[in-house]
């Protein structure tokens, strides 16, 4: 008899915790939705198409989806203006950097935009994104 009880537990305890990360899944992608409505929209556009020869597109874009958290945490943080070559077109603009955002407002915004329009990329976790910023103020105090 205790042990049903147990198991009923453990097995409530699991649909908790499901519910629960499917629910905090959804509540990222919604809050990156509103960051990139606010602080990117204006120049990539609510489509992520960008402008051309003045912003880079976030849609079909291979470094958007790529693997490089990295790179993307980086460009998100300290902005973007290296005028290289982004799927073989230049982009005259600048991007603006949003030194105001913490770990999660990145990882919402970058997974937002990993997994809108026709990107199909994996979410950026919060540790991703600290593992990412550390590297970048080591290279910001030399
Ligand atoms: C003032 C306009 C502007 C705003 C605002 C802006 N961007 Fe950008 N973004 C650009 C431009 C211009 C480039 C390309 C810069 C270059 O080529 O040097 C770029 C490049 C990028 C790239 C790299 C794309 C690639 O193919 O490598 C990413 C990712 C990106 N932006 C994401 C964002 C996100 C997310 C936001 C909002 C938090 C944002 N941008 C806000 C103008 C903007």
């Amino acid at each position: 008899m205790g042990n049903r009880k147990i198991r009923y537990f453990i097995f409530g305890a699991v649909v908790m915790f499901l519910f629960n990360s499917i629910k905090t899944q959804a509540q990222n992608l919604e809050n990156g939705k509103k960051i990139y409505e606010t602080r990117c929209l204006v120049c990539h556009q609510a489509d992520g198409g960008g402008v051309p020869n003045m912003n880079a597109p976030l849609d079909g874009s291979t470094n958007v989806v790529s693997s490089d958290i990295g790179r993307l945490v980086k460009i998100i943080k300290n902005g973007f203006n290296e005028r290289v070559e982004l799927d073989g077109l230049y982009y005259s603009n600048s991007m603006t950097p949003n030194p105001d955002f913490t770990p999660a407002q990145i990882s919402d915004v970058l997974s937002f935009i990993r997994t809108s329009w026709s990107n199909k990329a994996s979410k950026v976790t919060i540790a991703q994104v600290q593992v990412a910023l550390k590297g970048n103020q080591k290279t910001k105090t030399k």
